[in-house]
């Protein structure tokens, strides 16, 4: 389970942690800090905000932008939110493309109604997803058509009222490892599965079919049950050298603020 956070200081992201930072939009509805969000933005990303039509997803995608450039910031001490200039992968992934003092950091964004969140770790691959409890509706129809054979025979073994919330686990830790891989929906989804064990939830494992080029010891899965409303998958890509568990630490923020 993630802890609270220190407020950063000199060294502020070991390379044994990643950081998961929390952003609530309906905390982030003053009308001068929206509009310093505005001003933090590139032409693209605020060309891509206007082009929003409902206000809540306009309001969304300011958030993460801003989310995403005050978290890097506090990482690069020298480089102001302003100043991160992005890129895409072949599908579609935003990664740093400078100033060089962000080479190492790797993040991942994931919003959904209410909660915007970042994950940034430096030197490892690093994927994250949020959903709203409430997502768990027809939890079983989703599951056949996405799942993996093993996740939805566990699913059904369930008492029907343990379903909905495992069956969140699932969609999040998937979410969270097609993002690590910044592969999106590329990746199959029924071509990997977590195997879940409730007296070790820290203990998370992912069996993938050989023909997605991965190693499933190549990763570390956490969940964290946000506020009784929203569920979060973190994906961290674990190295040779590591010695021990990667501590995922969960904080919230005001982006600008705190
Ligand atoms: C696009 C996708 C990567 C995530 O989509 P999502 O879950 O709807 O949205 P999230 O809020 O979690 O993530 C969106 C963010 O992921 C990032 N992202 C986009 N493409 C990405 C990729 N290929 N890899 C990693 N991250 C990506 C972006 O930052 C994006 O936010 P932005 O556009 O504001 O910058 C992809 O997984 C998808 O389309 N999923 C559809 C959901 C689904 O059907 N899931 C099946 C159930 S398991």
């Amino acid at each position: 389970m993630p802890t609270p956070m220190p407020v950063p200081s000199a060294n502020p992201l070991p390379d044994d942690e990643a950081h998961l930072w929390i952003a609530r939009l309906d905390d982030l509805r003053d009308p001068a800090l929206l509009a310093a969000y505005a001003d933090l933005l590139a032409d693209d990303e605020a060309e891509a905000c206007a082009r929003y039509r409902l206000p809540e997803r306009r309001h969304e995608h300011l958030v993460t932008r801003a989310l995403v450039r005050t978290v890097l910031s506090r990482y690069a001490g020298d480089v102001p939110p302003r100043a991160w200039r992005f890129t895409a992968n072949a599908y579609g992934r935003p990664e740093i493309a400078g100033p060089a003092a962000g080479g190492a950091l790797r993040f991942n964004l994931s919003n959904t109604r209410g909660l915007v969140v970042c994950l940034v770790a430096r030197g490892r691959e690093v994927g994250v997803d949020v959903e709203a409890v409430d997502r768990a509706a027809r939890c079983l129809d989703v599951a056949d058509h996405y799942f993996a054979p093993p996740e939805v025979a566990a699913l059904r073994a369930l008492p029907p009222a343990a379903q909905p919330e495992r069956f969140l686990t699932y969609w999040t830790l998937k979410e969270s490892y097609i993002k690590a891989r910044g592969m999106g929906l590329s990746l199959p989804l029924e071509r990997f599965a977590f195997v879940l064990d409730p007296a070790r939830p820290d203990s998370i494992a992912i069996e993938i079919d050989p023909a997605l080029g991965d190693h499933p010891d190549r990763w570390q899965f956490r969940t964290l049950r946000y506020r009784h409303s929203h569920t979060i998958a973190t994906a961290v890509e674990r190295r040779s050298d590591d010695r021990a568990p990667i501590r995922v630490v969960a904080r919230e923020t005001v982006p600008l603020v705190g």
